[in-house]
Order: C-alpha cells, then structure tokens, then sequence
C-alpha cells in the first residue's frame, strides 16, 4: 500500500444495500450498520427535522407511510408519464409525486415547503452509507464503487453519479451487479482458471429484477504482463427487470388483503398504513415460506382495530406465483441464446440474490438450464459488495490488487444520427434519405471500448445525435420504460475556419472521440481533426499518390457508399484490460499538439495516415497538427442539471445534516442539565454532601435545583441550546464549593499515604548513602544536602 485510504462499496439495491470497506492491513469486509446487520434496507423516512435510516426508516413507513422512501432506484431519472413511476405510484399512491417543468424528472411533494429529488433521497441514503463505513472501519473515506443492475440505461446509471455527486461522493466506477458478483467469486479462484476458459452462469434474483449473465473466466497475458491473469467477459445476458422479490410480496400481500376483505369488508389498499402493514407481514411470510411449508401471516390492528391472522402454505405461495416463476425461462434462454454457447458449456449456475432462496425459483433455473445442481458457492447477500469493493481498491491506486481483467457487455446499442453533407452547388436525390445512422457500440460489444468516428466530408460546422440503436429485440412497453431514446446532441464548429488555416495540409476528416467507460456510459471525449504537411517534393508526390489511392478506394466502395464517410474502429487497445483503459485515460491532450517526426516514425495512432515512402526516409519530413475541435453537447435522455441546481441540492442535505447535528446537540444540552439537577437534588440528601456543607450553603443550592428544575419544565422548543448550557453552568457553580471539599476529603488520605510512602523511601535512601565516601557516588554533597533539608518540611508538613 502506498498511501492510506481506506475505499468502500455500495451494491445499490432496490431493496438493500449492502456496503463493504478496505481499509490498509484489513482484507475486504463487510460493514455492519447501527443495527449490527450486514445489510441495510435502501430507505429513508423523513419527519420535520428528524431523519431515519434503512430498518428505522422501514418501521417509519408503516406509521406515516408518505413521509418514508423506498425503492428509490425504480424511478431515478425518470419523468411522470413513465410506465415505472406509474406502477410505483398503483403500488404507494399515498406519494405526491410531480414532475420538475426544466429537468422533467420527477420530484417528491413532501410537505407544504419541501421537495426531494429520488437523486437526493438517494444521496441521503449514500451519504449514510459513507458514515456507516468510515464508524465501522474508524476511517475517512476515500473512494467508492457503486452497483448497478446491467440493464440500468445511460439516464439511470446518470441519476445514480448525480445522486453520488449530491453526496459528494467520489466515484470511481459504477459496476454491473452480476460482475462485481464475479469478480468475487473469481478472485479466490485464480488458479482454477486456465486458457481454454470456464463459463458460469451468474444468476442474481433480488428485490425488484433478475438477471443471468453468462460469463467466460480465462487466463490471459496481455501486453506488459509477466504472468498470465485471469479475465472475465461478459458472452450473455437475459433479465427481466419486473421479477424480483416486491413482485411476489405483493402477490402475497394481495392474497392476504383478499381474505382480510371477505372476513372484514374493509380494502386494506384504501389505507396507506393498512397497505405497508399487508406488504411487511407478505415479506415475512413470504421469506418464512422458504424454508417451512407453512405459517401464520398474523397482524395486529390492520385496520380500525382490527387483528389479522391466518395460515399460508408454501403451495398457496406458489399457485399465486406461477406466472412470475415461469417468466424465469425466458431469462436463462436469452442469457445462452446471447452468448451462442450450448447449455452443456456452461459449467454452472451460481445463485446471487435475496429471491434465489425461493425454492421454486431454485427449481425453475434448474429446469430452464438443465440442470442437477446449482452452484451455491457465493454469499448471495454479499457478493455483489465484496466483489465491488475489490475493485474499488484496484482503481484507488492506494492498493496493490492482482490484476483481473473485465470485458463486460453493452445492453443497448448505441449509434450515431447525422445528415448527408451536401456541398455548395452539390444537388441531393429527392428520394433518398438525408439521414445516415452509423453504429457506434453494438449490442454485447465489450466495454470499456473507445472508438473513434471520422466525418471526412463535413467541412463546415455540423450536428449529430447520439441516440439509442435498434431495440427491437426489446418489447414496446419495455421501450417506453427507457424514455427518450435520444441521448444527446452534439454541436460541432469552427471546422471550416480550421480547414481553411489548413488549405495545403492533408486530412482524413474530423475525428470523434467515443468512450464506453467502465460504468457503462457513453462518453464523448474529444473531436479533433488532424493535419498532416509534407514538407518535400517527394512527399507532395506521395500525397498525390495516396489522393489518387483514397479516389480509387471511394470509387469501389460502390454506389451505396454515403458521401460522408465515417470510420468506424475499435481503438487499437480495445481489449479492454484494466491496464490499457488506464493508460489511455491517464493521457492529457493539449488544445493544439504539434509533432514534427521523421517520417519513418510510428504513428501511435492508428486511424492517422501511416508515414509514407520509406526510400525517402531519410530526406522527407512530415508534420502532424492536431487540432481540437470545439463542440457543445446538450444532454436529451436525463436532462443536464446545471451546477447551480447540483449546488442547491447539496445546500439542501447540508442544511438538513446541520439541523439534525444542532438537535442532537440541543438534545444533549438538555439531557445533561436534567441529570445533573437529579443528580444535586440526590446529593442534597447524602451524608457527605451534608458533612461538607453548611446548612445555609445547603439552602442556597437546593433553591437553585428548584428554580432550574421549574425552568426545565416550563421549557418549549424556542429555548436555544446555549441557554440549557448556561443554566448547566450557574447549577455547576452553584455547589462548586461544596464539590471541592467532598473531592477533597476523597483524595487526601490518598495522597498523604503516597506521600509518606515517598518520604520513608527518601529516608531510607539518605540514611543509606550517608556514610558513603569515593567516587561515582549516587548524590553530590549540594544534592545530598537539599534532599536532607526537603525531607524535614516535608516532616514538619506531614
Ligand atoms: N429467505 C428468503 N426467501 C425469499 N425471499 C427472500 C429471502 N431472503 C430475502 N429474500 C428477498 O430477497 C429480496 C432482496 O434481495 P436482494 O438484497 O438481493 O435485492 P436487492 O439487491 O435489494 O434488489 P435488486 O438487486 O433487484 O435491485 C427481497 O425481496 C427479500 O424479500
Ligand atoms: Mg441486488
């Protein structure tokens, strides 16, 4: 380790969190929150000043149902007419949720003044997150990874790093759940690994969806590596983001409030209290069910006092849920459908996830994979966690972690949208389309991946759009779920004043920057445009040539060939290892960078012309400019929020965190002026206190507690802090004196005891060095003598 930071994860469930540190000298563990539990449910109740987390906030939910939050990561960047948000509110109508005019994203009415973003109830929930691992580990916290379910899209995966920032927490990587679950179960396996490769399938059922990713674990060496590592790449993946554990509570929850009516004539769901009351005892019931094949679903006062019992079996359980547990088919088919293996290569199923403690879930998988067993080596609860917080200290660089490299794959296709350029004068087909829609980052293409897009005839300013791909492989109602299928749009300029500094210099064009960075999200790094000037006769002959070359190339790319040409390459280090994608990153770029080379030099950068002529190597030199382009991208699917509003969202926590800390801090006040006036009013009537006071003093104190005691009654909430201070203060120095002597009497014997022990000790020593003659004798005569005379004060003193 080099320096000493301590990192953490959060494996952001809809339901739980789970949270694990690293800290230098202690291996990865996972953190216990105020409860000792090991998971915290992902909620947060808030009423006037005071706020509850994870279990408190549950039990809160039942007793004012609006004023708590759950399943946040359901509706994180979504706007109000969203299939999520609707079903979220047919589940918790009691929410007032409106949707933000500017960011249309939707927003928490709390009461009459305050509103909260999902993004910062979420943050709330991270910034508690935080202090539960810096208590536990009795450290700062330095870095963190956060996990997300694979099929979080660009505007939720957004929603997530805006809430972190909220927290201001640093980010180092969002991580898919069912990676960070492999990564846990591959780094204690290592050596079981070999180059032909073990495929697994991961298979993670949690609160709100299910996912099976099919991954292949191999040892690989890559380029600057002395031994081989093990990787794990992403070959499949099937889910349902709808079938999770909340989807069978309320098949149960429903199921009970069914009988409950019939018995009562009452709707349960007509009653937010009712209703959270049904969805808590369901979720009892129903995690009670998987390990018994009956019990009693029991509730006191659902409704107008009413008590509920009544007995569930297992089967009742399961008939209620057929249809949820064969959707589970669906996803191991299009999870090895996707990575076009057989189900014979994969070696085993391994169970991450609360809900795969259901038994028939554990059943269905062993059908749809045809399979005996299932492979239950990993904590399901924690996987996800320490598999996170494992690469959290390999991306703090604070820590020394064996490499292990990640290919994960891209859930969404993504590409770019732009219009034909057509030159001055240039006339367009009336028929055909203008439109030109290049692929940037397929469905399963790897990731992190960088790729670079060239725009070789647009020479003036220009747009284009990210945009989702063909998601036809997904169904309509899940489409709409995503939102705008837009992701932003990108304005480029000042290309034809930078063509026109240019005119004698070559060019393929101007060269866009993508990156799918380690989260998942899709960047635009950088669009430049590079220039190449050829500075002899025989480079201008071999520029001709290679015009001629590029003419001849264009002629037989056929009659389909659009007019503007993109290139489309996986950068030259797109495999993806931890290694590589850092390097890359850690490069800076200057506004402007010219190099000049002799023209047999490499070129780093392979979509740059290759050097030309080698026979004039030594004569032709060759200079490259590169020249940033300058271009503003304007966010579409979760609208950019602007410092501004970032900044007031932090205010806002930080006012809410201040408050808390100064009631914590009036509640302290208050709670030590109280013990201390019960603690004089006692000591008024013992002994000690007695023989060490006159009756006068007495009188004059047990007035004061009386006075202090009237005042503390008659207290109401506009008495500050400081004045239960200051009362605290005249009280203590009300009997100051008293106090004194009691300490006095206390300690005296004491210290006359330890002070006769000194003196028989020095007196024991004079008498023995007195008759000492020589040298090196222990006390010169002056030293001697002084001691001689402090011994007989001391005498006279005692
Ligand atoms: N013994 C059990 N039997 C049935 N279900 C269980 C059991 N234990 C936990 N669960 C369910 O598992 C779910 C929580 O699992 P987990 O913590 O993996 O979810 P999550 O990570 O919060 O959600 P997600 O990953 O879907 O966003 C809850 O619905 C809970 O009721
Ligand atoms: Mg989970």
């Amino acid at each position: 380790m080099i320096e000493s930071v301590a990192v953490m994860s959060v494996d952001l469930g809809s339901e739980f969190m789970k949270i694990a540190i690293v800290k230098p000298g202690v291996p990865m563990e996972i953190v216990l929150n105020k409860e000792s539990r090991r998971k915290t449910p992902l909620a947060v109740s808030i009423r006037g000043e005071e706020r509850q987390f994870g279990e408190m906030a549950l039990a809160q939910s039942i007793k004012t149902p609006k004023f708590a939050y759950i399943y946040l990561t359901q509706i994180l960047g979504k706007s109000l007419d969203s299939p999520h948000v609707k079903s979220y509110l047919s589940r918790y109508p009691f929410y007032d949720i409106r949707e933000d005019p500017t960011s249309k994203t939707i927003y928490f009415q709390h009461d009459e003044n305050q509103k909260f973003t999902p993004e910062e109830l979420l943050a709330m929930l991270l910034e508690y997150a935080r202090e539960l691992a810096a208590d536990f580990g009795e450290q700062a916290i330095d870095g963190t990874v956060i996990t997300v379910p694979a099929y979080f899209n660009q505007a939720e995966r957004k929603a997530v790093l805006r809430a972190a920032d909220i927290a201001n927490l640093k980010i180092l990587q969002l991580i898919n759940s069912n990676i960070a679950a492999g990564l846990n179960y591959g780094v204690f396996r290592r050596k079981d690994f070999n180059s032909t490769g073990t495929n697994l399938m991961f298979f993670d059922m949690g609160g709100s969806g299910t996912i099976a990713t099919i991954a292949t674990f191999l040892m690989v060496k890559h380029k600057d590596d002395y031994e081989a590592n093990p990787q794990l790449t992403v070959r499949g993946i099937g889910f349902d983001r709808g079938l999770g554990g909340q989807e069978f509570t309320l098949r149960l929850a429903k199921h009970l409030a069914k009988i409950f009516s019939e018995k009562n004539k009452k709707d349960v769901f007509k009653n937010a209290k009712a209703t959270m009351k049904i969805y808590k005892e369901a979720e009892r019931v129903k995690n009670i069910l998987s390990a018994n094949s009956e019990t009693m679903a029991q509730i006191e006062n659902v409704l107008d006092d009413i008590d509920f019992k009544v007995k569930v079996t297992r089967e009742e359980f399961e008939n209620l849920c057929t249809d949820l547990f064969e959707r589970i088919e669906k996803i191991v088919h299009d999870a090895t459908k996707s990575s076009e293996l057989s189900e014979d290569e994969v070696e085993s199923i391994i169970l991450v996830g609360g809900s795969t403690r259901i038994p028939r879930v554990q059943a269905e998988l062993k059908k749809a994979a045809n399979k005996n067993d299932l492979g239950k080596y990993l904590n399901t609860d924690e996987a996800a966690a320490l598999g996170a917080v494992y690469q959290a200290a390999y991306q703090s660089k604070g820590y020394k972690v064996k490499k292990f490299y990640i290919k994960d794959a891209n859930i969404y296709p993504i590409c770019v949208d732009f219009e034909k350029y057509v030159a001055p004068g240039e006339t367009i087909d009336a028929d055909a389309s203008s439109s030109i829609r290049r692929v940037l980052f397929e469905r399963f293409n790897p990731f992190p991946q960088k790729k670079v897009m060239t725009f070789s005839k647009h020479v003036e300013d220009f747009e284009f759009k990210i945009n989702y791909g063909d998601m036809s492989f997904l169904s309509q109602d899940y489409i709409n779920g995503i939102g705008s299928l837009n992701l932003s749009q990108v304005q480029v300029t000042g290309v034809k004043e930078l063509y026109e500094n240019h005119p004698n210099e070559e060019t393929k064009g101007v060269k866009v920057h993508f990156r799918l960075d380690d989260s998942g999200l899709i960047r635009l790094d950088k669009i430049d445009i590079t220039f190449e000037k050829t500075s002899t006769e025989s480079s201008s002959e071999e520029s001709t040539l290679s015009k001629i070359g590029n003419k001849i190339s264009s002629f037989f790319g056929g009659k389909n060939e659009e007019p503007v040409e993109e290139e489309n390459r996986e950068n030259a280090n797109s495999d993806t290892t931890h290694e590589q994608v850092k390097n890359e990153s850690n490069q800076t770029e200057q506004a402007s960078t010219p190099e000049t080379k002799p023209l047999n030099d490499t070129v780093t950068n392979s979509t740059e012309p290759a050097p030309n002529s080698q026979k004039n190597a030594t004569q032709v030199k060759s200079q490259i400019l590169k020249e940033n382009v300058k271009f503003k991208q304007i966010e579409l699917d979760l609208v950019a929020i602007d410092e501004n509003t970032i900044s007031e969202s932090k205010s806002k926590l930080k006012n809410i965190r201040d408050k808390e800390k100064a009631r914590l801090k009036r509640a302290a006040a208050i709670n030590s002026l109280e013990a201390f006036v019960f603690e004089l009013k006692d000591s008024l009537t013992q002994d000690e206190f007695i023989k060490c006071s006159t009756s006068e003093e007495r009188e004059k104190i047990g007035a004061k507690v009386e006075e202090v005691d009237n005042w503390l009654y008659e207290t109401d909430n506009t008495v500050h802090t400081k004045d239960f201070q200051d009362k605290l203060a005249e009280l203590k120095a009300s009997c100051r004196d008293v106090k004194f002597r009691i300490s006095e009497k206390k300690l005296r014997p004491k210290k006359l005891d330890e002070l006769k022990d000194v003196l028989n000790k020095s007196v024991g020593f004079l008498s023995h060095t007195k008759n000492l003659t020589g040298e090196n004798l222990p006390l010169t005569e002056t030293e001697w003598n002084s001691l001689d005379k402090l011994i007989n004060t001391t005498k006279v003193f005692g």
